[in-house]
């Protein structure tokens, strides 16, 4: 098959593209014939020298991949659409960088009807996770018209997540670094675009006002610390992120006398059910037509590298997809 192959010696790292046999797989794991990959902001941390998040000097890349199955898996037939993502998948077991990928029972996901793997791709592990703090926000009881403000608006979690939010009849708030991006965030259904440093009021204060009714974070760190002083009463913040900081100085009166929840969201241990349910509800509430606002481009495996430095750089919109058979 043909993969990115990442190898990392002396503290330096290097990525090539090789045709290499299947490694470090199980008898029973299920084979698919790769379609689409995409590029997510862990894929950038794995490809760099001493990365915090490889747990190997050699692996195959990408966190996530879809395809068709190979072989009957189960009781899947072969053939059957199918995402594979979360576990070690990209980090320590070779990924969807490929043109096949092997993996066991519990990272693979029937496509719903309506998601094709090109579609499924450009959501991609990102986009799972913008619906599922949807869903986590929507468990506590999230009003119709709710201002929901997301933090990383024009990144692959924050755009999807808009855009998600506005489909579902709540009021999403951009939230943005990135200059001449409100068009774009508007077009995906924004009520509003802010500034990165517009989350909250009173600065000199231990809260601010309350504004928000609920709230999408992937930034972390100090944005993190402001939209929790920002929220009304009764209010949550879905967290998955960590672009900017892993650290977050907060105080306990969000919690205490706004009675406000912090929602940890995790796509990369999520049972099978809860995959099964974001994947159906993505496909309830997105057509593949609309999804393709989301590809900022689409690469083959040797524009990999390039890619990841864009994403590290925050040079990018939505999603880059990967077609491994380029
Ligand atoms: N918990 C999970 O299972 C899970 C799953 C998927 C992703 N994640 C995490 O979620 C985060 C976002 O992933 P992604 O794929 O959406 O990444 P991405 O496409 O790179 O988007 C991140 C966005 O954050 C903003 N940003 C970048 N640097 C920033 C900084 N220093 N301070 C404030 N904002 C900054 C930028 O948006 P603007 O320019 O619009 O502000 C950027 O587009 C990452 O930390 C990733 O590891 C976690």
């Amino acid at each position: 098959m043909r993969a990115l192959v990442i190898t990392e010696s002396d503290d330096d790292v290097t990525l090539r593209v090789e045709e290499v046999a299947p490694h470090g797989f199980d008898e029973d794991d299920a084979h698919v014939l790769v379609e689409y990959s995409g590029v997510n902001y862990k894929d950038a941390m794995v490809a760099e020298a001493r990365s915090r998040v490889r747990r190997t000097p050699r692996v195959v890349g990408g966190v996530d991949a879809a395809g068709t199955l190979a072989e009957p898996f189960g009781d899947l037939a072969a053939g059957t659409a199918v995402a594979v993502h979360g576990g070690a998948l990209g980090v320590e077991r070779d990924g969807g960088f490929a043109t096949e990928v092997r993996a066991p029972a519990r990272w693979i996901s029937p496509l719903p009807e309506g998601l094709t793997p090109r579609a499924a791709m450009i959501v991609g592990t990102a986009g799972w996770t913008a619906m599922a703090s949807v869903l986590a926000l929507e468990h506590l009881g999230l009003a119709p018209n709710a201002e929901v403000v997301v933090t990383g608006a024009t990144g692959g979690v924050g755009s999807q997540a808009v855009f998600y939010l506005a489909r579902r009849g709540y009021r999403p708030v951009a939230s943005t670094g990135t200059p001449g991006a409100a068009e774009w965030l508007h077009g995906l259904g924004a009520a509003a675009v802010i500034g990165r440093e517009d989350l909250s009021d009173r600065p000199g204060r231990v809260l601010g006002s309350e504004r928000w009714d609920g709230a999408i974070d992937c930034v972390g760190g100090p944005t993190l610390a402001q939209v929790l002083r920002a929220l009304r009463h009764g209010a949550a913040v879905a967290a998955s992120g960590l672009v900017a900081s892993a650290e977050l100085a907060t105080t306990v009166y969000p919690f205490i006398t706004r009675a406000v929840s912090l929602l940890g969201v995790d796509a990369v241990e999520a049972p099978t059910l809860q995959r099964a349910r974001v994947w159906r509800e993505v496909a309830r509430t997105a057509r593949e037509a609309d999804l393709e606002a989301f590809v900022d481009r689409e690469v083959g495996l040797a524009g990999l590298a390039p890619a990841f430095e864009d994403l590290r750089h925050g040079r990018t919109r939505g999603r880059i997809l990967v077609d491994p058979r380029r």
